[in-house]
């Protein structure tokens, strides 16, 4: 496939104005994506997990208008106006505006909330610009008009697909987020079907162990990020390691295929730290370089180590770019494993916030 698959063919119906609604989730990537070419085309391809209890839930209101000379929008999140989303919007417009010709025509107001606190330090991007993306794609739906049953289960691909490619030039990894419940984004020769425009979903056996798998988050440090992930991506520009850096996310989505077959929880675990600790070690080694960790980030890896070597369990940790930690485990330790968390890592989250969370199925069209 390429871009050019997904430019409409001229629309058929006309609607004057509408509301729909979706919620879409975060996601928490197992191999990491950190660095990007030109129109958010990563450098290495990347898989995650797909959150279910950290969503997004955005209503597109849509009213036509008499000029299509500028786009049009109004942006509210929980409730109050935030002009300060306005300019990544626009940005978001202006990229996908040739994949949906109708965006100039009509006036829209985007009401947006999220399930977990706007300030945990937990990304909204991935989570807000796909919901965002899904809303774009039903108005598209109800502007084309579908017949046949079998053009409706093809359309129904494409219609993730293409909200997950739109996703995309919104975040990067929020084009992860559409469906679950492993997706892999990027081209790469160990899975088929991969591409760098747009998530799939993993295509081969997983293990029962990573059915279900939990991912409670500790919101170390609930403030704004000090380096944005647009900056942190740029650094990977002329970075000393990117070629070798680029080639092991590679080697390690290979390497994550059997691990997932055989249910390897401690080639798992291996595996995600050392990607999670590769990214902040790719931040550190930039110029300019910079930590995103806290040291309450470093009392908690350091915690889970000891309590995974003393118990044997499988408790992980991976992290996206910030100081919260993602700590993941399988369900059936969930109990022994949650209890460690209460009494012995939630000391070190900020007013002791933190967010239980499993792996998700991806985002819901929410009808009224
Ligand atoms: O989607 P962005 O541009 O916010 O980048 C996110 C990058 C990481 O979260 C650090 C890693 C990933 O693959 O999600």
């Amino acid at each position: 496939m390429t871009e050019h698959d997904f430019s409409p063919k001229p629309y058929t119906n006309s609607i004057e104005k509408g509301k729909v609604t979706w919620e879409s989730p975060s996601n928490i990537a197992l191999v990491k994506y950190w660095g990007k070419k030109k129109d958010q085309i990563p450098e290495n391809p990347s898989i995650s997990f797909t959150l279910n209890e950290c969503k997004t839930i955005t209503t597109l209101t849509f009213t036509k208008k008499e000029s299509n000379k500028d786009f049009s929008f109004e942006v509210y999140l929980d409730g109050n106006k935030k002009d300060d989303f306005k300019p990544k919007i626009q940005t978001f417009f202006e990229r996908i505006e040739s994949y949906l010709p109708f965006l100039r025509d009509y006036h829209f107001k985007i009401e947006t909330k999220n399930t977990f606190p706007h300030s945990s330090g937990i990304a909204s991007s991935a989570s807000g610009m796909s919901a965002l993306a899904l809303c774009l794609m039903s108005i598209e739906k109800e502007l084309s008009v579908r017949s046949s049953a079998v053009e409706t289960s093809f359309n129904e691909n494409l219609f993730n697909q293409k909200a997950s490619f739109l996703a995309r030039l919104g975040s990067g990894s929020a084009c992860r987020s559409i469906e679950g419940d492993l997706i892999v984004w990027g081209k790469t020769d160990s899975i088929e079907g991969s591409t760098d425009l747009f998530g799939v979903k993993y295509p081969y056996k997983v293990h029962q162990n990573f059915k279900n798998y939990q991912d409670t988050i500790l919101l170390v440090d609930k403030g704004e990020k000090q380096v944005s992930s647009t900056v942190g991506h740029n650094l990977m520009h002329n970075h000393p390691y990117a070629q070798n850096r680029f080639q092991q996310a590679h080697n390690n989505l290979e390497k994550l295929k059997p691990i997932l077959e055989s249910g390897d929880l401690n080639a798992f675990v291996k595996l995600v730290e050392s990607e999670a600790l590769t990214l902040h070690a790719m931040m550190m080694t930039s110029m300019p370089y910079f930590i995103l960790m806290k040291p309450n980030t470093l009392e908690i890896i350091n915690k889970i180590w000891r309590f995974r070597q003393d118990s044997g369990l499988h408790i992980s940790f991976t992290l996206d770019a910030g100081a919260n930690v993602h700590v993941l485990y399988p369900e059936n330790e969930a109990t022994q494993i949650l209890e460690f968390i209460k009494s012995e890592l939630v000391a070190y989250c900020q007013n002791g916030h933190y967010i239980c969370d499993q792996i998700g199925f991806g985002a819901n069209q929410i009808k009224e």
